[in-house]
C-alpha cells in the first residue's frame, strides 16, 4: 500500500548541548526548527505563516488565520487552483468551506458540498476543486496547508491576507486599478465568480456524504474534496515500543498522488518509564502542530525542545529525530511531505481502531472513555 517506506529506526540521536532548535521567526531556507505558538512571518489579518515553501523546501506551507466574521477579515470569492492542494483545518472557533470538482460542476455530473468545520475537522480541497469559505466566530484559528510551499508568495506580492478580497458579489479590491483578476493565473488563482455557495446547512453540512451522522471515508484520489469530522474518520492504533499512537489521517499518499500527508496523532506516554525513544529518519519533510498535552522532540544536533499548544517543529528529510509525550494524551497534527512519511510507517504497522482513545496502559486501570476510575 505505501511503496516507498525509507524510514529507519536507529538507536539514538546526538543531542548537541548549546544548540537550540527554538527560532524566533520562521527562517528563509531549510533546517530544523520549532517555533512557538503565535510566532513566525505575519502579515495583515491575523495571518502567520510559520511554515513556509522557504522554511520547507518547497514541501508545503503551513498558514494560521486567526480572525473572526468581520467583512473583509472572511470570506473570498470562488476559485480553483490548477496545481496547489489546499487543506483547511479548524484549529478553533468554527469556519464554513464549500468545494466541488470544476469538471464535475460544468459537466453537473456532483453536487456542490458545504460544511461547517469545527475544532478538528479538516476539508480538503484537492487541485481543480472549487472552494470558498468564511470565519464564523470571533475566536477562530484557520490554519491552511499549501501544497506545494511558495503558493504563499501570492499573498504577499498581492498584499492580500489569504481571506480576502472579500465575497463574489463584489469581487473587486478598494484602491486604484480594482483588483487583477486576469492576473491571478501566474499565482495558480482561477476566480469562478459564476458558482453559488449553498446555504441549506443543516447539522454543519449540505450536500451528500456524511459528517457528524456517520463514518467519513477518505476518497481514493483528487476528483472531489474530502470532509473528515473529527474522530469519525478512519483511525489506527500502532502500539509499538510501549506506547500508543492513534493515527488519524486527513489525506495520505493516495488522496495527494503522494505530494504530502496531513492528519493527527493522539500519543501516550510510555508505559515503562525507561523505554528509550525510537528515533524517526524519514526520507520527506515532517512537522507537528500541538493541540495538547505537552511534546518533548530532540532532533540531531539540537537540544531537546518541549512543546506545548500551538507549538510546531518542522523536520528537514533524512533527520533523524524522536519525540515523546511528557504529559498524557498529548495531541498534535502532523503534515508530511509525501506519501511515504511518518504516518505511513506508522500505519503499516498499525491495527484499525474504532475509539478517539488508546487502550488502558496497565491491567491494573480501569479507564472508561480515557478517564480513570
Ligand atoms: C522566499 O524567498 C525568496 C527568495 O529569497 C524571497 O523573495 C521571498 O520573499 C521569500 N518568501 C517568504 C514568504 O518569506
Ligand atoms: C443538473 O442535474 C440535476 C439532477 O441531476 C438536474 O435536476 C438539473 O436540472 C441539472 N441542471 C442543469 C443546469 O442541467
Ligand atoms: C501524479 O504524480 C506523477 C509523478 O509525479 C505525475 O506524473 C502525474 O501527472 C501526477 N498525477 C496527477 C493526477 O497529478
Amino acid at each position: 500500500m505505501y511503496p516507498y517506506l525509507v524510514l529507519l529506526v536507529v538507536t539514538s540521536v546526538a543531542n548537541a548541548a548549546g544548540t537550540s532548535l527554538w527560532v524566533p521567526t520562521t527562517p528563509q531556507s531549510p533546517k530544523p526548527y520549532a517555533i512557538k505558538k503565535g510566532l513566525g512571518i505575519a502579515m495583515a489579518g491575523g495571518n502567520t505563516y510559520p511554515v513556509t515553501g522557504n522554511s520547507s523546501g518547497k514541501a508545503f506551507c503551513i498558514l494560521n488565520t486567526n480572525a473572526g466574521p468581520t467583512p473583509g477579515a472572511s470570506g473570498v470569492f470562488p476559485h480553483v487552483h490548477k496545481k496547489t492542494y489546499e487543506n483547511f483545518y479548524s484549529a478553533k472557533g468554527r469556519v464554513q468551506l464549500w468545494g466541488q470538482n470544476l469538471d464535475a460542476y460544468h459537466a453537473n455530473t456532483s453536487i456542490q458540498q458545504t460544511r461547517i468545520l469545527g475544532p478538528g475537522d479538516i476539508g480538503a480541497i484537492p487541485p481543480n476543486t472549487i472552494h470558498t469559505f468564511t470565519l464564523l466566530e470571533p475566536d477562530t484559528q484557520l490554519t491552511g496547508v499549501l501544497v506545494p510551499g511558495g503558493f504563499e508568495e501570492f499573498f504577499f506580492n498581492m498584499n492580500i491576507p489569504p481571506s480576502g478580497p472579500p465575497d463574489s458579489e463584489s469581487p473587486t479590491l478598494p484602491g486604484a486599478g480594482g483588483f487583477d483578476m486576469d492576473g491571478l493565473a501566474k499565482w495558480d488563482v482561477y476566480p469562478q465568480l459564476d458558482f453559488v455557495p449553498r446555504h441549506d446547512v443543516v447539522n454543519g453540512k449540505a450536500g451528500p456524504g456524511n459528517w457528524y451522522d456517520g463514518a467519513n471515508s477518505l476518497a481514493s484520489g483528487m476528483s472531489e474534496p474530502i470532509w473528515v469530522a473529527k474522530n469519525y474518520g478512519p483511525k489506527f492504533l500502532n502500539s509499538q515500543d510501549n506506547r500508543h499512537h492513534i493515527i488519524t489521517p486527513f489525506v495520505t499518499g493516495l488522496q495527494t498522488n503522494n505530494t504530502f500527508s496531513q492528519g493527527t496523532i493522539t500519543l501516550s506516554p510510555f508505559s515503562r518509564a525507561e523505554t528509550r525513544a525510537p528515533v524517526v529518519k524519514s526520507a520527506v519533510a515532517t512537522a507537528f502542530m500541538m493541540e495538547e498535552g505537552q511534546l518533548e522532540v530532540t532532533v540531531e544536533g539540537f537540544e531537546p525542545a518541549s512543546l506545548i499548544d500551538g507549538d510546531i517543529v518542522f523536520v528537514p528529510p533524512n533527520t533523524p529525530f524522536s519525540y515523546v509525550a511528557t504529559a498524557e494524551f498529548t495531541k498534535f497534527m502532523y503534515v508530511t511531505g509525501g506519501g511515504a512519511g511518518l504516518d505511513a510507517e506508522l500505519m503499516a504497522k498499525a491495527k484499525p481502531w474504532d475509539s478517539a482513545f488508546y487502550p488502558p496502559q496497565s491491567s491494573n486501570l480501569v479507564v472508561k472513555r480515557g478517564i480513570r476510575i
